[in-house]
């Protein structure tokens, strides 16, 4: 998962689904190339055209096995509430509902298909193909499962797997379209078109998301995990919140004795921190102008999940607020750029966590 306070639970369970995951995608795409190469009617180099049938079969057969894997761990693992009735109910998760429910509309798709195949002799050829048809739906659903609900597919690893499996499908559909269907040759340049634009397609989505901020709350993932993937798993301790976002709240001011001033301002953290801040700052207002010499001063960031993160103003350089923060997951320095309106009592501000 990306974004927001998220870092990678250490649960065995939710590695081995992940790992699981891209051998099934890679088994679906080799499952998908063999089937367009089977359908294509010629025999490979070096091997039979019932050879290359054979080895579909028994990929998807595996596709199955591993898929039966991918599922249990993500079930059994305890980091995200996640049901077997989620693996076969499309998007009634309630972790990335969306994206979690593709995968499971693609195990759907693979069991009708798998069915039909056994079904065979008791229907008819139309029905199985028409079924059949599904294995190809299949796959671009699965894909786009993997990257929206996958830990990894901001990872440049997994960005150049799903580039080859891109590419090999849609090498071999364009080559099952060009070199054999029957087809009028401007029925082919549409098909080729559409089948190059997908990709194309395809790369616009994961730039506007799994490769945008805030991935991991846009995708539905449920708040508790995101202030902390790792407090579901109880063996592991919340981290410190970390990275940089934006703050926007109410400033208030209230005046002490003779010339001291308290300012206090409480706001919501956003991009790519989730959370409350509060920062209260004691001290005597600057003669005509409109700073403040600190006496003394406190930050507080309560993440998502309630764990309070506070400590003493370090130092106070115009607009700039430096503190050292301590709570539950450690220790982490603040940066916090203020933009203080004293007319309408708002202020708005970036923060930093490091
Ligand atoms: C043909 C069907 C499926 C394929 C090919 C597939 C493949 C993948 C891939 C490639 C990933 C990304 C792994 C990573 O980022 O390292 C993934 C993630 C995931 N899949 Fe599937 N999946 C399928 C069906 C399902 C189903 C039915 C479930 C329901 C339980 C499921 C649950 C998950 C979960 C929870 C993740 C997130 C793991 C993480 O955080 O990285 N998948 N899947």
């Amino acid at each position: 998962m990306t974004g927001a306070l998220a870092s990678t639970s250490g649960s065995a369970l939710w590695y081995f689904s992940r790992a699981t995951g891209v051998v099934t995608l890679g088994l679906l795409t080799l499952v998908v190339l063999l089937g367009v190469l089977t359908r294509g009617g010629k025999p490979l180099p070096g091997l039979p055209r019932f050879a290359v049938a054979g080895l579909h079969r028994n990929a998807s057969l595996l596709v199955l096995v591993m898929l039966a894997v991918h599922i249990s761990a993500a079930v059994l693992d305890s980091y995200a509430p996640i049901s077997l009735a989620d693996a076969v109910i499309p998007f009634v998760s309630a972790y990335r509902p969306f994206w979690l429910g593709l995968g499971a509309l693609s195990f759907d798709l693979l069991l009708a298909v798998i069915a039909t195949s056994l079904l065979r002799p008791y229907l008819g050829v139309r029905v199985w193909k028409a079924v059949h048809w599904a294995a190809y739906a299949a796959w671009p659903v699965a894909l786009v499962h993997g990257l929206g609900t996958g830990t990894d597919a901001s990872e440049g690893w997994m960005l150049a797997f799903t580039a080859v499996c891109v590419g090999v499908v849609v090498l071999a559909v364009i080559w099952r379209v060009v070199d054999l269907s029957s087809a009028p040759v401007r029925r082919k340049a549409v098909a080729v078109g559409a089948v190059v634009a997908a990709p194309l397609g395809l790369v616009v989505w994961m730039l506007a998301g799994p490769l945008a901020p805030q991935w991991a709350s846009r995708a539905g993932t449920p708040t508790s995990l995101l202030a902390s993937p790792a407090a579901a798993t109880s063996s592991q301790t919340t981290p410190a919140p970390r990275g940089r976002g934006s703050v926007t709240g109410a400033l208030t001011e209230s005046g002490g004795e003779e010339d001291s001033t308290t300012v206090a301002l409480a706001g919501t953290l956003s991009g790519n921190l989730s959370g409350r801040l509060t920062v209260e700052l004691h001290g005597t207002a600057l003669a005509g102008e409109e700073g403040l010499s600190l006496s003394s001063g406190t930050v507080t960031v309560t993440a998502s999940d309630g764990a309070r993160y506070s400590g003493a103003v370090s130092g106070l350089n115009g607009n700039e607020i430096r503190a050292s923060l301590s709570g539950p997951g450690g220790s982490v320095s603040f940066d916090g750029l203020v933009d203080l309106n004293r007319t309408t009592g708002q202020f708005t501000g970036t923060v930093t966590l490091a």
